[in-house]
């Protein structure tokens, strides 16, 4: 992959100061033309005008600053997994696609289902990551080990109803609601993917990725969220559905408890099953696409402000994977560098705004899984931005990924507005369509839920 090369240069101590100068800055609620200055990882000021001083100038004239985006669902893979891919493959994707912080999901071989593994994934991640890195772990009623996931820095426990990452009774109301509890306590939030299989429908014999799609219907969302949402209603504990794809679950969980939050991925607001014979494997997903009435009836809810995050959850499988048999077909698709130019898009053509596109994105991902010093563009908080284009027209084009998985439903899929540069606490990652020879400039964080 292109890499530029950072230490041409002899390294200063100045090089720890970056000034982003004259963009048009994301405050919260508009655009302010100014310059921000970084020092040591955080940002130090924000004015209308900052003098250059050591250390590296960005000239950002007619570029929009916005808070590091956060993807709060991706599976990195790595581990026995990497050849789908690896912390460096699925960390340089996040940059290219404008994520600052990404947390990864815990169905990985081994999976992160103890505080040894978890331990494991977090050493290894170290040393590779080019963005900010938290891990989930697996779900689990065991009081000891949620204490001890909570204690090493896991930001949620994935509870995946149709096959459990770790031992697990889903069918189980007592078994949910004793993790509930247990992390209710802790303040630890459970995420939940939310399909209530029966036993018949987890090997349906089918010749064609339109029949597994139908063998999923939506009625097995609708009923994992009511019976996980009456769970919840007997705890404290906070619960996050995700990649949703009904309009009729982003509302019961706003008319529910304040403790339970959404998720939507860009595939299920822009593609239904009416593109599914065409894209077939590529459109190969879990919850599968729903129909064209049912992806409208998701954007315009998102669009009224009904859903608390935009997801990618990029899973990525090399293609040869997926182009086997339907039933032997893994479902997923990368999303991390198409997520954020599919939502600048929306804003282009009116359908979302700035205020949602940061809210779902970056300020409730922060405010959901305690990112407390990130999402804002403010002085004291961490230096992490992206640098957009908003004018920048381009299509997707799935073999420039820097994901191992150089396939995408959206390929051919025209954008307007795109990632420039991508700034990991004050370090260039990615700029002008190039990635810095950076691994390991990303942090491995730990969730902080006990303070
Ligand atoms: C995910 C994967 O490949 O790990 N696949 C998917 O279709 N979404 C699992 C998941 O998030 O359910
Ligand atoms: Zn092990
Ligand atoms: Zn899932
Ligand atoms: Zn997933």
């Amino acid at each position: 992959m292109a890499q530029k090369k950072r230490t041409d240069r002899p390294y200063t101590s100045a090089d720890q100061n970056l000034l982003v100068k004259d963009a048009n800055i994301w405050t919260g609620e508009g655009f302010t033309r100014g310059s921000v200055l970084i020092e040591n990882g955080t940002i130090k000021r924000i004015a209308r005008r900052i003098d250059a001083q050591d250390g590296e100038v960005i000239n950002a004239s007619g570029l929009y600053a916005l808070p590091g985006m956060i993807d709060v669902h991706v599976h990195l893979r790595d581990m026995r997994l990497s050849y789908k891919e690896d912390f460096a493959s699925g960390t340089a994707a996040a940059a290219a696609g404008g994520f600052t912080t990404v947390l990864d999901m815990p169905n990985t071989v081994p999976p992160t289902d103890s505080v040894q593994h978890l331990v494991e994934k977090q050493k290894r991640a170290e040393r590779k990551v080019r963005v900010n890195v938290g891990f989930h772990a697996a779900a689990t009623s065991e009081n000891k080990v949620i204490a001890e996931l909570a204690g090493a820095g896991a930001f949620s426990l994935k509870l995946y109803m149709p096959k459990p990452i770790a031992p697990f009774d889903v069918n189980d109301n007592a078994e949910i609601q004793k993790m509930m509890i247990s992390a209710g306590r802790i303040g630890v939030p459970v995420t939940v993917h939310a399909e209530e299989m029966e036993p018949s429908q987890k090997k349906a014999r089918v010749n064609n990725i339109q029949q597994l799609a139908k063998a999923r219907p939506p009625i097995l969302e609708t009923r994992a969220v009511h019976r996980i949402a009456s769970i919840q209603k007997r705890t404290r504990c906070r619960v996050h559905f995700c990649h949703l794809t009904l309009a009729s679950s982003l509302g019961e969980i706003r008319a529910g408890s304040p403790r339970t939050t959404s998720e939507v991925t860009p595939h299920h607001l822009l593609l239904s099953t009416k593109s599914l014979k065409k894209l077939g494997w590529k459109a190969w997903m879990v919850p599968p696409l729903r129909s064209e009435r049912n992806r409208r009836a998701l954007l315009s809810a998102t669009h009224a402000g009904s859903c608390d995050i935009v997801a990618s959850d990029h899973a990525p499988h090399l293609i040869g994977e997926k182009k086997q048999r339907p039933e032997d077909s893994p479902p997923g698709v990368p999303g991390l560098e198409t997520t954020l130019s599919l939502m600048l898009t929306l804003v282009d053509k009116g359908i979302l705004n700035f205020s949602i596109l940061t809210r779902m994105m970056a300020e409730n991902p922060a405010r959901i899984f305690g990112l407390r010093s990130k999402a804002k563009l403010w002085p004291g908080f961490d230096g992490d931005l992206v640098l957009v284009d908003r004018k920048k027209k381009s299509r997707i084009d799935s073999s420039k990924f820097l994901s191992k998985a150089k396939f995408s439903p959206f390929d051919g899929f025209p954008t307007k507005g795109g990632v420039v540069s991508t700034i990991v606490g004050g370090t260039v990652v990615y700029d002008d369509g190039e990635l810095w020879d950076k691994e390991g400039s990303g942090a491995v964080l730990r969730s902080r839920f006990f303070e």
